[in-house]
């Protein structure tokens, strides 16, 4: 049984699956595989922000992983960019993962440590649990693994996208992953998946090193 928090489902509202017909071939991917939840996190940044059309997306999709056993739930990928004194309410009410005041927070790869205290605390004065979405593709962390523990102490949860596993040895991105997979950092492993064929990736990795 696997559950994946960070996945690129909905078809036509950002850069994941493209067609309708990719997304079903990634729920069928994905529940051949043994998945039975998917957490839908389109990403809520620049251009990708209409939720009126990943809520559309998402309400066609649900019935389609109804019917191969997964539980489809809609959440967000949340760029840190996006974020403004004014729209926590937004935030909380539609964006964290259903259900939840869980919040996915992706920073950009030069976002440093400070910066991003300046909107985990915000978030959580209101009330939200952060993920930071794959720590392992920040710059700081890639330059030393051991600063994911500064998220650890803002009381962030974080999460690894598997498909790093994947990449070559000498991958930053995988050396990064390794030495915070080692340490225990990680609360959540996800896929990121945009596509079919990164799902299948993700299950190959996740059955190779017992992620799940
Ligand atoms: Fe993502």
């Amino acid at each position: 049984m696997i559950r994946d928090m960070h996945c690129h489902i909905l078809y036509g509202v950002d850069d994941g699956a493209s067609t309708r017909e990719e997304s079903l071939r990634m729920l069928d991917v994905a529940a051949h595989g043994g998945i039975t939840q998917i957490m839908a996190t389109p990403h809520f940044r620049g251009r990708w922000n209409n939720r009126e059309l990943v809520h559309q997306t998402f309400d066609d999709l649900v019935v389609e992983a109804k019917q191969r056993g997964i539980i489809l739930m809609l959440g967000s990928e949340f760029f840190i960019r996006e974020f403004d004194r004014d729209n926590i309410e937004y935030i909380k009410n539609e964006l964290c993962f259903e259900n939840s005041n869980t919040i996915l927070l992706e920073l950009s790869s030069f976002t440093s440590i400070d910066d991003a205290r300046d909107v985990i605390y915000p978030l959580q004065r209101n009330g939200m649990k952060v993920i930071i979405a794959h720590p392992e593709r920040y710059k700081e962390i890639q330059h030393r693994p051991v600063l994911h523990e500064e998220y650890l102490i803002m009381n962030c949860e974080l999460q690894l996208s598997a498909d790093c596993f994947a990449l070559p040895s000498w991958s930053i991105r995988r050396r990064t992953a390794k030495a915070l997979f080692k340490a225990n950092a990680y609360a959540l492993v996800a896929s990121d998946a945009h596509s079919a064929a990164d799902y299948e990736r993700f299950l190959v990795s996740v059955k190779k090193y017992g992620l799940n």
